[in-house]
């Protein structure tokens, strides 16, 4: 078509077969008419033996008859297709080897007829770096899904074992406390019995109805104590939250804490200033207030007093108690209401007392404080949301 003495022509020429893409131009009845040099090397023909023939000798067989299927869709609606917006193909070298190409189509209607330029770049390479990527890829969301399921696991088991010391630690409490509540049932016990025994012997009918009645509140009495020490016992006891007389849980616990303990050098004082009720579990109430007063005993060791008072702050019920023991070293401020942190040895204490103490109370929306008073010895702050004072959540509002 150009004579080789026509530079321009031979420019062309050139550029062409130097072109790093495969370039063909394909006739109308799908022959090759023209394929450049990085085309025949591609698929490692020589350049003249591809002229001629049809496109198919540069696909699998298998592919050959879609392939003319597609050549004629293209040729009724022929319009440019850019690199990359097609699908990838798989080619054939004249050796058999089979490999990626991506194509682009621009026809070329020229005098001869209607041809299409087709440009063909081989993407082994890519295609090869884009599945390393690929496992790579997926080897990572691999190694991160096995480690968040470690991680879940560990949690979950450190969950599990909190959960069973936290039990352990509630059940070593109601040992303490069981000792003592054999005092509050052997009281009304002795009267019951004392009642019962005049009743069998009483003929007047007026004085065996009175004498019933007295049995009968004792042994409410009784069983009112065994409701809450059950209660007190189950750590998933669901029921609903009540109005709680915050000076009430304290007697309580007080009650208990003198029943349970032997400290005779110990005064335990309460001074109770009308508090509003707030919204919780009254013995989970009494709780906290139990093991703070069983912390300020073992402060104190022999001799001392521990102080509670309640009061009200803008919105919150405020309980203090205060101690005349050693105090809370500085440093261990922030540190006494972490799980298992003790400073006691290993059959005094789990570290496990103050832990729940906080989960309670902020279970309820409350605050808790640690320092140390003027005069020595430590003073516990706990802030109670008052009962009006507390959203459907049982957020303070
Ligand atoms: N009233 C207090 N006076 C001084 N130190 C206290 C007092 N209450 C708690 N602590 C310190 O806080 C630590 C944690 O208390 P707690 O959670 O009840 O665990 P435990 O009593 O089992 O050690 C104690 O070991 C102690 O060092
Ligand atoms: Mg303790």
């Amino acid at each position: 078509m150009t004579k080789a003495s026509d530079p321009q022509a031979e420019i062309l020429r050139l550029a062409l077969h130097a072109a790093p893409s495969g370039i063909m131009v394909v006739g109308e009845g799908g022959e090759i008419v023209f394929a450049n040099q990085t085309l025949a090397d591609m698929f490692g023909h020589r350049l003249q033996e591809l002229l001629g023939q049809p496109v198919e000798i540069l696909l699998p067989e298998q592919h050959g008859a879609a392939h003319r299927r597609h050549v004629e869709s293209y040729a009724r609606h022929p319009e440019p297709r850019p690199m990359g917006a097609g699908k990838d193909f798989e080619a054939i070298s004249k050796d058999g080897r089979r490999f990626p190409v991506e194509i682009g189509l621009r026809p070329a209607p020229t005098n001869a007829g209607r041809t299409v330029v087709a440009t063909v770049i081989d993407i082994s390479q890519r295609k090869a770096i884009e599945e390393r990527l690929r496992k790579h890829e997926e080897q990572l969301e691999q190694l991160v899904a096995e480690r968040t399921r470690e991680l879940r696991q560990a949690q979950l088991e450190k969950e599990r074992v909190l959960e069973h010391l936290i039990q352990a630690e509630k059940m070593t409490a109601i040992g303490t406390l069981v000792s003592g509540i054999g005092h509050e049932i052997n009281n009304p016990l002795y009267v019951l019995s004392a009642t019962a025994e005049a009743l069998t012997e009483e003929e007047d009918l007026a004085r065996c109805h009175a004498y019933g009645h007295e049995i009968l509140k004792q042994a409410r009495n009784i069983a009112e104590t065994v409701k809450n020490l059950s209660r007190y016992a189950q750590p998933s006891a669901r029921y609903d939250l009540q109005h709680v007389d915050v000076n009430a849980s304290i007697s309580g616990a007080v009650r208990l804490a003198k029943r349970s303990f032997r400290s005779d050098g110990i005064e335990i004082k309460a001074t109770a200033s009308p508090a509003p009720p707030i919204l919780a579990k009254p013995e989970e109430i009494q709780q906290v207030v139990f093991n703070i007063i069983r912390n300020g005993i073992q402060a104190i060791g022999d001799k001392g007093l521990i102080e509670i008072r309640t009061g009200q702050e803008a919105g919150w019920v405020t309980v203090r108690i205060r101690d005349t023991g050693a105090g809370i070293p500085e440093e261990h401020l922030k540190q006494v209401f972490d799980p298992f942190f003790t400073t006691k040895g290993p059959h005094e204490g789990e570290g496990l007392g103050l832990y729940i103490v906080r989960q309670i109370v902020t279970q309820y929306g409350g605050m808790i404080d640690a320092e140390n008073a003027v005069g020595g010895g430590a003073v516990f702050v706990i802030r109670f949301p008052l009962a009006g004072q507390r959203n459907a959540e049982g957020r303070h509002i």
